[in-house]
């Protein structure tokens, strides 16, 4: 977690940092920080809480100087403070980090042995004060930060500045996302691609254990020990509009009301009109290799997590291998059986999201293949993965994932038919319904999002409610685990996601009459079954909102509130019953005054394990 951004060039680097900081924030925002080169020496200026409280100190504050560097942080080592905030300076050595230096007390012990004094709880600052520590030995700037490098142990991504060098930065990353973005003279570097993207759109993206020295208005890439690197920049394609609000109050709502587009986009190029199979360019498996797998393992976090209990259903469905899925952060430390007749499939919008990239390497070391479901053109799980689904959503700022989710689930129907076909366990007939359907999704997510206008007023209805259940069964069951992670971690209102079936094995025994309990009924093979589970809560009082695809009239009076969405083939309906759960969760937070885009505690990408 946390953002970093760096500028070297002509213009004054303070508006294109603070700038870049604010697309970055959803990275973290416990303080943020700046230090920029102004011809006399190293100006910083650090703030607790969000960017805003920076802003504010810039005001009566204002730094100048065309090379420097900023950082918007999210909590590890240390409280959110000021003492704590980056940028972190040991004399004229000033630094910015995302990740963890694991090997951080045995540096700082060392460095207290030879004089150093320390101002922070933080791990960054052994960075800076291992460099000024060879600086000191050497003069040489950028040998000092490749020295410190290979002595620190963990994952980095970081800018450094130093006082006698005006003009210079070195940048570089291990294990973190660093990207540098080329301007006419002039350089970006960032976490991530929309912090620099009104800028530039010719980016490189840094592999682990390499850097760029920036002197001047030129840069060279080179590795730790000094051997040059050619990386040519790619062009990105998403534009700068893309990474701005357009009008909504949220990022979330606006991602939310971009989801016919951005499945239209997953989908695009993949499914061919002759309706004959689904085209994965970036799968990069033959036929024969998806005959071979025995088992398939998903693994993933949190949504992607729940995207992946779905990708079950579907593979195992339509492709009938088996599935087991798995939490990125549990799978490597039980010592998961893979081997070559295994497929690995990591599921990460960020694709940094430090458990799922430490899976893909758990499965790729035992042999087995490994292919990502990814939202960010050549993250880190993408680059190392045997081959990539992206998804296509563009890119996500909110928080709370929304569009990244179903078009992983879009990803994953593509997928299943893709398996299906040559594992040839599905008929002409089956792939040719289906695929009509997915041609059709685009619209009847429209539909959905019409029909629910009125969100806003069931959420009034249940406004002061203090826990929720959502129930679903089969592949509505992740479903409703991702209704109440969405309500957790936006409304902060407790909330439970539930097999409904398994609700009589305990959690009835929470249900009065004030508890809530938003039920998913589709009208699939379970419908009779969970709606006799929405009748045992009714009947000890419990609150029903029912979200179905069942128009029939004799539900209205079984349930408190019922919200028709539109019909579609059992395998895209989850896509739908997403889509109200996600309007439900942000109109509750909005209710109550809570940060939609930026929920206390949370951070977009998580680099840490
Ligand atoms: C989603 O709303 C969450 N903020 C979170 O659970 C997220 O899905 C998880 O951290 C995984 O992120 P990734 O998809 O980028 O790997």
């Amino acid at each position: 977690m946390c953002g970093i951004v760096g500028y070297v060039g002509a213009r004054q680097a303070p508006p294109i940092i603070i700038d870049g900081l604010k697309k970055l924030e959803y990275r973290g925002y416990d303080s943020a920080g700046i230090a920029t080169q102004n011809g006399k020496g190293i100006e910083v200026l650090r703030a607790e809480g969000k960017l805003v409280n920076l802003e504010r100190l810039l005001t009566s504050n204002p730094v100048s100087g065309s090379c420097g560097i900023g950082h918007t942080r999210w909590a590890t080592h240390g409280r959110p403070s000021v003492a704590n905030a980056h940028p972190h300076r040991a004399d004229g050595i000033v630094v910015v980090h995302n990740g963890i230096i694991e090997n951080y007390l045995d540096l700082r012990d060392r460095l207290i042995e030879k004089g150093h004094s320390f101002s922070s709880d933080t791990d960054t600052e052994v960075i800076s004060h291992l460099v000024e520590d060879f600086y000191r030995e050497s003069g040489d700037f950028l040998s000092a930060v490749r020295k410190t490098l290979t002595e620190v142990r963990g994952a980095y991504a970081v800018a450094v500045l130093c006082e006698q060098e005006p003009g210079k930065m070195v940048a570089a990353r291990s294990g973190s996302p660093l990207v540098i973005g080329q301007g006419q003279e002039e350089f970006f570097v960032a976490s991530d691609v929309p912090a620099i993207l009104k800028h530039t759109r010719e980016m490189i993206f840094l592999e682990d254990g390499e850097l760029a020295w920036f002197a001047g208005n030129t840069m060279t890439l080179m590795d730790l020990a000094g051997n040059p690197v050619t990386r040519l920049p790619k062009t990105i394609t998403w534009n700068p509009a893309m990474a701005e609000k357009g009008g909504y109050r949220h990022f979330m709502l606006k991602e939310i009301y971009e989801q016919p587009r951005a499945i239209a986009d997953t989908l695009a190029g993949r499914i061919p009109d002759d309706q004959a199979d689904v085209v994965l360019e970036g799968l990069g498996l033959s036929d024969a290799e998806l005959q071979s797998f025995r088992k398939v393992f998903l693994v993933a976090c949190g949504t992607s997590w729940h995207a992946a209990l779905v990708g079950k259903f579907l593979i195992e469905k339509l492709a009938r291998v088996p599935v087991e899925v798995d939490i990125a952060s549990e799978f490597r430390y039980r010592d998961p059986i893979v081997d070559e007749g295994t497929l690995t499939i990591l599921i990460s919008q960020s694709g940094e999201t430090a458990d799922t990239l430490a899976a893909l390497r758990e499965a790729k070391g035992k042999q087995g293949k490994a292919v990502a479901i990814c939202n960010v053109v050549d993250s880190s799980i993408a680059r190392e993965s045997d081959g990539v689904i992206y998804t296509h959503a563009g890119p996500e700022i909110g928080v709370a994932s929304t569009k990244a989710f179903t078009t992983q689930l879009v990803a994953f129907i593509l997928l299943a038919l893709r398996l299906g076909r040559a594992r040839k366990s599905l008929t002409d007939e089956r792939l040719g319904s289906i695929i009509a359907a997915l041609k059709t999704l685009p619209s009847k997510i429209q539909d959905t999002l019409a029909a629910c206008e009125h969100m806003e007023e069931i959420a009034r209805i249940y406004a002061q409610a203090t826990d929720f259940l959502f129930l679903g069964r089969g592949n509505q069951y992740p479903i409703a685990l991702e209704g109440a992670l969405k309500l957790k971690e936006i409304s902060y209102i407790h909330a439970e996601g539930y097999p409904a079936g398994e609700m009589k094995h305990g959690p009835i025994a929470l249900i009065d009459d004030q508890l809530p309990v938003v039920v998913v009924a589709t009208q699939n093979e379970s419908f009779e079954k969970v709606f006799s589970n929405m009748e045992e809560v009714r009947a000890r009082g419990g609150q029903v909102v029912v979200i179905t695809d069942c128009a029939d009239d004799g539900l209205k009076g079984k349930a408190d509130v019922v919200l028709p969405i539109p019909s579609i083939a059992d395998e895209l309906m989850p896509v739908l019953t997403s889509i109200p759960l996600q309007l439900l969760a942000y109109h509750f937070a909005v209710l109550r005054g809570t940060d939609v885009d930026q929920p206390r505690n949370l951070a977009k990408s998580v680099t840490v394990e």
